[in-house]
C-alpha cells in the first residue's frame, strides 16, 4: 500500500547538510497498521512528512495505492493536481491536533470537505457521520477549547478521515496525552482500521502503542531502516533490538560461570512444561531469573530468562534441546569465570558464543 524504495531527504540550510533519510525502503501492505519507532532526530517525522509529499524528498521514490507521488512532484499544473488529489487521498493526524480555535468541531471537520468542493448539506451531513464514527456526536457545536485532549484528537482523526483516505498516517498522535486516553485513541484508531480497511503508518516512542495495535514495526536510527517486519516475526529473531525492548526481561546472572538464556514461547510452546522436563532431561537446575506474559499482535507470548550452570560451552546440549521444542532461544550472557573476579557480572555476550547461537538458529 505505501512502499519507498532508496528514499533519502537531505535538509540544507546555510551551507550544512543534515541527512535526515538514507536509502528509506519501507514497505507497508493494506490493511495494516505499522509503527516507526526511533529516537528523536532519527528521521520518522521527515519520513512521513515524504510519504504524503509535503517534503520533497532528494532521490527516491514514494508510491502509495500503486501511484508514484514522486512522479508526480513538480511536473507542471496538471500532475499538481492530481498529487493534490491523490494527497487528499492520505489522511494526516497531528500531535497537536492542529484544530482551528474559532471554528466549531463540525466546522473543522468540515474543512477539508469545503476544500473538496462538496455543498454545505452535504458537508454537514458526512462531517456529522464522521463525528459519529468517532464517538463525538454530542460535541458537533461544541468548540475545540471545551474539549480534553483526547477528544481534540477524536477531532483531528474525523477531519483526517474526511477525504476517504485509504491511508491515514500519524505523527505522535498520542504523545501529548494521558496514557488512559492513549489507550483509547490507539484503540479508535485500531478500530477504524478494522472497519474501513484503512492502512495506518504511525510514528510513536510509547513501546505499549506497537505491542497493542501495530502489526509490523521498523525501527530508525540516523535516516535508515536498522529493523523491520512483523511484530511477531520480530519477536522471532534472536538479537532484535525492537524484540527486546518490546518485551523485555530483566535478571542477572546469580554468580561466575553461569549460562543466562532468554526463552521466548509462542502459540502452543507456552503451554507445554518445557522448563521442568529440560531439568529432568538433562539433570540441571534451572533457575528463573525473569518472566513475562503479553499479548503482542493479538497473540499470546511469553518471555523467561533463565540460569543454567556452567559456562555455555558446557550447556549447549540443553539449549539445542530447548530449540528442538520450539522455542526461540538467545544466549544473554555469560558470567565471567571465578578468575576474572570484578567484572560486572552482566557482560554482554561473547562474540563466538553470540555467533554460534545465532548460527545455530538458521
Ligand atoms: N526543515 C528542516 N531543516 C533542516 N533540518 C531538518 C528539518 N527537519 C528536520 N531536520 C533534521 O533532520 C533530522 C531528522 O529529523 P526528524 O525527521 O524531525 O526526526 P524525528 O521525527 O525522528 O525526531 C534531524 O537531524 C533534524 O534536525
Ligand atoms: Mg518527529
Amino acid at each position: 500500500m505505501i512502499t519507498t524504495t532508496g528514499l533519502t531527504k537531505v535538509y540544507r540550510s546555510r551551507g550544512r547538510e543534515v541527512t535526515a533519510l538514507d536509502g528509506v525502503d519501507l514497505h507497508v501492505r493494506e490493511g495494516e497498521v505499522y509503527g516507526v519507532l526511533g529516537q528523536s532526530g532519527a528521521g520518522k517525522s521527515t519520513l512521513i512528512r515524504c510519504v504524503n509529499l509535503l517534503e520533497r524528498p532528494s532521490s527516491g521514490t514514494v508510491t502509495v495505492a500503486g501511484q508514484d507521488l514522486t512522479a508526480l512532484a513538480g511536473r507542471g499544473p496538471r500532475a499538481g493536481r492530481e498529487l493534490r488529489r491523490a494527497r487528499s487521498r492520505i489522511g494526516m493526524v497531528f500531535q497537536h491536533f492542529n484544530l482551528l480555535s474559532s471554528r466549531t468541531v463540525q466546522d473543522n471537520v468540515e474543512l477539508p470537505l469545503e476544500i473538496l468542493g462538496l455543498s454545505g448539506k452535504e458537508r454537514s451531513r458526512k462531517a456529522l457521520d464522521l463525528l459519529d464514527l468517532v464517538g463525538l456526536a454530542d460535541k458537533a457545536k461544541a468548540y475545540p477549547a471545551q474539549l480534553s485532549g483526547g477528544q481534540k484528537q477524536r477531532v483531528g482523526i474525523a477531519r483526517a478521515l474526511a477525504g476517504e483516505p485509504k491511508v491515514l498516517l500519524s505523527d505522535e498522535a498520542t504523545s501529548a496525552l494521558d496514557p488512559e486516553t492513549t489507550r483509547s485513541i490507539l484503540g479508535l484508531l485500531r478500530d477504524l482500521n478494522r472497519q474501513l480497511g484503512l492502512t495506518v503508518l504511525l510514528i510513536t516512542h510509547e513501546m505499549d502503542v506497537v505491542k497493542t495495535v501495530c502489526d509490523s514495526a521498523a525501527l530508525m536510527r540516523d535516516g535508515r531502516v536498522v529493523e523491520s517486519g512483523t511484530v511477531t516475526d520480530l519477536l522471532a529473531t534472536p538479537g532484535s533490538e525492537l524484540s527486546r525492548a518490546l518485551f523485555p526481561v530483566s535478571g542477572e546472572a546469580s554468580g561466575a560461570d553461569r549460562t543466562v538464556v532468554d526463552v521466548t514461547f509462542h502459540g502452543e510452546a507456552a503451554t507445554r512444561p518445557v522448563i521442568s522436563e529440560l531439568a529432568r532431561t538433562y539433570n540441571v537446575d534451572v533457575s528463573i531469573l525473569g518472566a513475562a506474559m503479553d499479548t503482542v499482535a493479538g497473540r499470546q507470548v511469553g518471555r523467561m530468562r533463565i540460569e543454567l550452570p556452567g559456562r555455555f560451552e558446557e550447556n549447549v546440549v540443553p539449549i539445542g534441546y530447548l530449540r528442538e521444542q520450539g522455542l526461540q532461544v538467545d544466549v544473554a550472557g555469560t558470567a565471567p569465570a571465578a578468575g576474572t573476579a570484578g567484572a560486572p557480572a552482566a557482560e554482554p555476550v561473547p562474540a563466538p558464543a553470540k555467533q554460534q547461537i545465532e548460527e545455530g538458529a538458521k
